[in-house]
């Protein structure tokens, strides 16, 4: 393998090698841009981090053009619809026939992750690994700053502007000054236990379910892997709870009259998570941007996550070679505004998903029959139905 140390100076550093990070680099170099990934962590545990499963049409759209679509079309699985499960019955979302022809995919974020990784090193493109950044300096300058360790060593990558594509805990949002930012943000009073089993999905469609004892999803990862959550207190230890008790909990809250059963099988991977609702705004400033988990966050419940994530760097690329390329800043200057309609539109439908299917610990027998008479809408009003079908598959880019 070539020497990975990239020059000291390139036209756009990035910080992080997430989705936002993988993929604004992708879309850069196709455009001739110059760029360098710097990634805190090693390739091993960013290709196997658990995370999103959903991608929207755009999102696809947007990985084929560039060249990540291949295993995707091969492995994929599209999804006409998804059901939403309260009082013991189903209701089915049809997303093609609400949303005029919209579908979304079923094709794990660690999947994206390793093909965009695949492409960069096939590309020769600069990504370092286990590289962490300790500061970004000079944001506000000609010649932002990223500093960072490599194999022990401190080292400096001068550059034009800089991405901070570093997450919800990431260093770049620290180059801003706080009065420059404004955050808006909402803590959930329970959190997702997520795990992994090998065992054949019990639903060819997610199902997300209302129950009495709290929300619970039923998703994939392929034809022979189910991929499963359940709402829990906050703080909750995940090895505090044998299979059997899992298993019991999520029988209990996918119940359904019939014959439907819930298929078991060996968990291989179990984890807590907080929910939270944040958005950083702007999300430029001088030349530093945010994109992805860096600038916002959303509850996991309208899988909108890394589908934004996708749509800020796609918004970002083309405003970056449209300077490159003319000169012309003007994408640069409208990228705050043009991610943030988009991103306050998944932030409602995500707190409108998880507000409906959850139980708040402090909510009412008044607060319950109105989520029960929202989804009561929800399956008897196309319109109803069309509102929620339109936000899962998401717009256009
Ligand atoms: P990240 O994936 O967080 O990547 C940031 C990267 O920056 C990381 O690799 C990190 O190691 C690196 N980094 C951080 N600090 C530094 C530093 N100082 N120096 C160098 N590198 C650094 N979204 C959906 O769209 N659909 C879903 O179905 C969905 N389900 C989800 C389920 C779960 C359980 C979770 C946790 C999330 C889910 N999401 C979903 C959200 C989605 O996973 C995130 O929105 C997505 O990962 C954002 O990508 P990103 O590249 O912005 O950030
Ligand atoms: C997932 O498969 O991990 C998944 C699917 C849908 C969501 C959240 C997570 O809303």
């Amino acid at each position: 393998m070539k020497s990975l140390i990239p020059s000291a100076r390139t036209a756009v550093g990035i910080v992080g090698a997430g989705p936002a990070g993988l993929l604004l680099s992708r879309l850069l170099r196709q455009s001739g841009v110059d760029c360098v990934v710097l990634e805190a962590r090693d390739r091993a545990y960013v290709e196997q981090r658990q995370r999103a499963g959903v991608l929207e049409q755009s999102t696809v759209d947007v990985l084929r053009a560039c060249g990540a679509g291949e295993r995707l079309d091969r492995e994929g699985l599209a999804h006409d619809g998804v059901e939403l499960s309260w009082n013991r019955h189903r209701h089915r979302i049809d997303f093609p026939g609400l949303t005029g022809g919209k579908r979304v995919w079923v094709y794990a974020q660690t999947e994206v992750v390793k093909d965009l990784i695949e492409l960069q090193l096939a590309d020769a493109a600069p990504l370092l690994f286990e590289a962490p950044v300790g500061a970004v300096t000079g944001a506000d300058t000609e010649r932002p700053t990223i500093h960072y360790t490599y194999a022990g060593e401190q080292r400096e990558l001068e550059c034009d502007y800089v991405v901070g594509c570093d997450g919800y805990h990431g260093v770049t949002r620290q180059a801003i000054p706080d009065s420059e930012l404004h955050t808006s943000e909402r803590v959930y009073p329970y959190s997702w236990f997520g795990i992994l089993a090998d065992v054949a999905p019990s639903n060819d469609e997610l199902v997300y379910a209302h129950s009495p004892r709290g929300f619970a999803l039923l998703s994939m990862r392929s034809h022979t892997v189910s991929r499963l959550y359940l709402q829990v207190p906050n703080g909750t230890d995940p090895e505090a709870w044998s299979d059997e008790r899992i298993w019991d909990e999520l029988d209990a809250r996918f119940a359904v009259d019939g014959a439907w059963k819930l298929a078991r099988g060996p968990i291989t991977q179990r984890a807590v998570l907080p929910l939270r609702s944040s958005v950083t705004e702007p999300m430029r400033w001088g030349r530093a941007f945010l994109a992805g988990d860096a600038a916002h966050i959303v509850p996991p419940t309208g899988a909108k996550g890394l589908n934004l994530a996708v749509a800020d760097v796609t918004v970002l690329a083309r405003a970056f070679a449209k300077l490159y390329a003319d000169g012309d800043a003007s994408g640069l200057d409208g990228y705050s505004d043009a991610c943030l309609r988009r991103v306050w539109r998944a932030e409602q439908f995500s707190y409108f998903m998880t507000t409906t299917l959850h139980v708040d610990p402090a909510q009412s027998g008044f607060d319950t029959r109105l989520q029960l008479s929202q989804l009561d809408r929800i399956a008897a009003s196309g319109h109803a139905a069309a509102e929620l079908a339109e936000n899962y598959v998401g717009d256009a880019l």
